[in-house]
């Protein structure tokens, strides 16, 4: 049986800056009030006229990630793409990306499991390679949020948090038997779909429906906020356990924890509840907000830019979210 390991990673944000101040020109929110509930300064909004969607994101992320894995676009078997934020209802993320690269006819695979789909994609490229299917797959995660936000004071909970972006990671057939993906687990709990959401358009209540209904605003997300923040650290703490005990491993052994992005205090209670240092935690919430499924590769790959993973090391990522969905994946890099 093979293993698989990240042999490529790259990400690409949009150049516009949204300050917390920024937001308080057009929402009643401040400064204070978003760094003290979520640590986030800034994030980066896609502005309008710009050629970039999710899938045009995800391809300038995932072009810096073939060639960085020393690889052609032709060496590519197969794409996961992860979003929430998809260019089209249907078709999904992943053909865009194998036209705009120009790629062979190779399949591509949606990922719909929001702050968790990047965790959810690797999970399905790391069983694709085991089996022997495929060599070399390609995993997106990218998000446009920023034009779906309601951005006046009644969405100011929800607006506030999201930013857009993409992260994109070559996951390659490994031949060291010790190193690469050691282990990855998913959970989900359907029972809370609703707390956090975005409810419409959907089939039953589509565009006439819309037409009628000016005043329901279910097409903007809808979060309950402390449901979410009671689950999140319940849920991450349990699948980076469920993570470490099947490796056999405790908290002492992580070198780097990297996190779903999804508000710097959730990360804060997980890592006291490990008792990780600073110097084991990832956190890039600050500059880019709630990214979703960008976060976790956009994480990784600035982590890894800035030296903080080396050979050996072992990283654990952690996500939760909208399902609700979560999980985990041990790397041993
Ligand atoms: C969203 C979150 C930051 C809100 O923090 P909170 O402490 O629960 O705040 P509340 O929703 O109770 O609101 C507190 C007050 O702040 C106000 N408020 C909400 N958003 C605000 C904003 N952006 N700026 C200023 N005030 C705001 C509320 O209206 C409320 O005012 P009131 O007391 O007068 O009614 C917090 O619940 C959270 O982090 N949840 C998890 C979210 C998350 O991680 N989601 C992604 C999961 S993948």
């Amino acid at each position: 049986m093979y293993s698989s390991k990240i042999t490529g990673m790259g990400f690409y944000v949009p150049d516009t800056i949204v300050t917390n101040d920024d937001l308080s020109k057009i929402m009643d929110t401040n400064d204070m009030w978003i760094q003290e509930r979520t640590g986030i300064k800034e994030r980066r909004w896609i502005q309008k006229g710009s050629e970039d969607t999710s899938a045009v994101m995800g391809a300038k992320a995932a072009r810096i990630a073939i060639e960085r894995a020393g690889l052609e676009k032709e060496d590519i078997d197969f794409i996961v793409f992860a979003t929430l934020s998809p260019d089209y209802y249907f078709p999904g993320g992943g053909v865009m990306v194998q036209d705009l690269l120009d790629m062979p006819t190779v399949g591509a695979l949606d990922v719909r499991n929001q702050c968790s789909g990047f965790v959810y994609s690797m999970s399905v490229a790391d069983q694709f390679i085991k089996t022997g299917m495929y060599k070399n797959i390609l995993v997106i995660g990218a998000e446009y949020h920023s034009n779906g936000l309601d951005k006046t004071t009644r969405g100011r909970t929800v607006a506030v948090l999201f930013g857009d972006g993409a992260g994109a990671v070559v996951l390659s057939r490994n031949k060291q038997k010790d190193k690469g993906v050691l282990s990855t687990h998913l959970h989900s709990q359907g029972k809370f779909a609703k707390e956090l959401s975005v409810t419409k358009p959907n089939i039953r209540n589509w565009i006439p429906y819309l037409m009628e209904n000016k005043d329901d605003l279910s097409y903007y997300p809808y979060m309950d906020g402390q449901k979410v923040f009671k689950h999140a650290i319940v849920r991450f703490s349990e699948a980076i356990q469920e993570g470490l005990q099947a490796n056999n491993l405790t908290a002492d052994d992580i070198d780097l924890f990297i996190p779903h992005q999804a508000n710097l205090r959730i990360t804060q209670f997980v890592q006291r509840r490990f008792k990780l240092s600073d110097d084991q935690v990832y956190s890039n919430i600050q500059k880019y907000g709630n990214t979703t499924a960008a976060s976790i590769p956009i994480a990784l790959c600035e982590a890894w830019e800035k030296g903080r993973i080396k050979d050996g090391d072992l990283i654990v990522i952690a996500a939760f979210g909208s399902g609700f969905t979560w999980g985990s994946i041990v790397i041993r890099w």
